[in-house]
């Protein structure tokens, strides 16, 4: 027996079969269309791509790998968060999906934070008013595009948008609508008096369940399209964060992720809606029921060391044993010591959002002199990502928000130095595991726990996350890279002025 788990990305969507021991016995990524920006910070995708590339990585996972359809006990959904995708009565996209990335919306999320308050949205849905989320993107199509507001009949987020192709339900789960706006995280159910204070019916909005619920059933046609057996139970599954934090077993409280993908994300699961006043990480629910998780965002992660090889030259070809720039930029950045010599990195070359929620901020080198080499620089990248993610930790710290256990993931977790650097900057052991494979691996265990293969979604990590390696801090390395990182928590308002 087996669950499929499918997760909606911006690059593609991926579909990998989980047997019951969790192992991944197929897996298939079929590529989006890229995102169209019409104008600067705007940010566009087509449902219906989506569909498309849902449709073909099943199909492949179904035909290509040891299982077939009738084998799948359940489905589990996870996406990209925020996007807003807008059907009509007939269930036709009204406009292309404004995705989670699109920043069209400052004079929207203005416009609510003066009309609500900043302290009425923490009360009501527990964030700020940010560019990215939902409900800012639903009120500029209301004030720019009124003719295509007005035959607006469902709002969907972008993975609920394959599920209501897939079951013809319109359905969601807690932490995906979390970052809608629009809900009431604390309560995990729509909040009535967010939609009231912006004049928006509920019944415009899908049914939010948790994680592991069924929300539907494959219907004979969209069977027809993937190759699924009609009937198959689909589960709520959770936003892309939320899911793949399920995947590392980030379930408790006291364990947190923290992931170096392009952006980097501090993950830490609660047992209550944790809130920091000042909005500079979101609270949303948990993909586990009565569970809440808080996530920084750091914007430039491995951003900031692909910008480097890119302008150092060595994105092709490098005279190196794995063939692997990012290896050998990693290996010269060892010979560099800890503190980089001075040279430090802010890695603000998309703005930030934790801890600064300041879409303009700018990047910088600072503290070179000409003795300084590539190593050097390098090394100051990979402190200046981990002091970035480091804020939010401290964030936490200063919420009460626990962590005993650091789970790494994406790149800066493969890297040997950067996971050293992690351990040294955090001050605190860090732990790899056996298997990373995201959101739609979540998605999966997700599905396991909705067809009954697990009991709770705990249990579901207890049985196959596994962690293979621990790394300890180096005690005078941390002495080192405490002091740095105070220097480094200096640099954005000096910085502020000049960018
Ligand atoms: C979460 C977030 C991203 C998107 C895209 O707040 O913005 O994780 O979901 O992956």
């Amino acid at each position: 027996m087996a669950v499929l788990g499918i997760d909606i990305g911006t690059g593609g969507s991926r579909a990998v079969i989980v047997d019951d021991m969790g192992r991944v016995l197929a897996s298939s990524t079929q590529a989006h269309v890229p995102f169209d920006s019409p104008q600067t910070g705007w940010a566009e995708q087509d449902p219906d791509d989506w569909w498309h590339a849902a449709q073909v990585a099943i199909r492949a996972v179904l035909t290509d790998g040891p299982v077939t359809s009738a084998d799948v006990r359940a489905v589990g959904l996870s996406g990209q968060m925020h996007g807003a995708v807008l059907l009509d009565e007939a269930g036709v996209v009204v406009r292309p999906a404004i995705i989670w990335c699109d920043q069209r919306t400052d004079a929207q999320c203005r416009w609510l934070t003066d009309q609500i308050g900043a302290s009425r949205l923490n009360d009501l849905v527990s964030n700020p008013a940010l560019t990215g989320f939902t409900l800012p993107k639903l009120l500029w199509v209301r004030e720019q595009e009124p003719a295509r507001w007005d035959r607006v009949h469902t709002v969907l987020l972008p993975k609920d948008y394959v599920r209501w192709r897939l079951t013809g339900e319109r359905a969601t789960d807690v932490a995906d609508a979390s970052g809608t706006l629009l809900f009431d995280v604390a309560h995990r159910c729509w909040s009535s008096a967010m939609l009231s204070a912006v004049g928006m019916d509920a019944a415009c909005l899908p049914r939010a369940h948790e994680g592991p619920t069924v929300t539907g059933l494959v219907t004979a046609q969209s069977a027809d399209a993937t190759g699924l057996r009609p009937g198959t139970p689909v589960v709520a599954g959770g936003g892309d964060q939320a899911a793949g934090a399920v995947g590392m077993g980030v379930v408790r409280p006291g364990t947190v992720s923290a992931t170096i993908g392009t952006s980097g994300v501090v993950f830490a699961a609660t047992d209550r809606p944790a809130l920091d006043p000042r909005g500079r990480v979101h609270t949303f629910c948990h993909a586990v029921p009565g569970r809440w998780h808080v996530m920084g965002v750091t914007q430039g992660a491995g951003l900031s060391l692909r910008w480097l090889r890119d302008i150092f030259g060595i994105s092709r070809g490098p005279a190196h044993a794995t063939g692997d720039p990012y290896d050998q930029l990693c290996e010269e950045a060892a010979q560099a010591p800890p503190g980089a010599d001075g040279v430090m990195w802010a890695p603000y070359l998309m703005g930030e959002r934790t801890p600064h929620l300041d879409p303009h901020a700018r990047a910088a080198l600072v503290g070179l002199s000409a003795s300084h080499t590539r190593a050097h620089v390098t090394r100051a990248v990979l402190e200046g990502v981990a002091f970035s993610l480091r804020d939010t930790f401290t964030i936490l710290e200063e919420m009460g928000v626990p962590t005993t256990q650091i789970r790494l993931g994406g790149g800066g977790a493969r890297s040997r130095l950067w996971r050293q650097i992690q351990a040294d900057v955090y001050g605190h052991d860090v732990e790899l595991l056996a298997a990373e494979e995201g959101a739609a691996y979540g998605a999966a265990l997700l599905a396991g726990v909705g067809a009954g293969q697990w009991a709770t979604v705990e249990e579901a990590c207890s049985c196959v996350v596994r962690v293979t390696e621990t790394v300890t801090p180096v005690a005078a390395d941390v002495e080192v890279l405490r002091t740095r990182y105070d220097r480094f928590r200096t640099l954005y308002a000096a910085l502020h002025p000049a960018s």
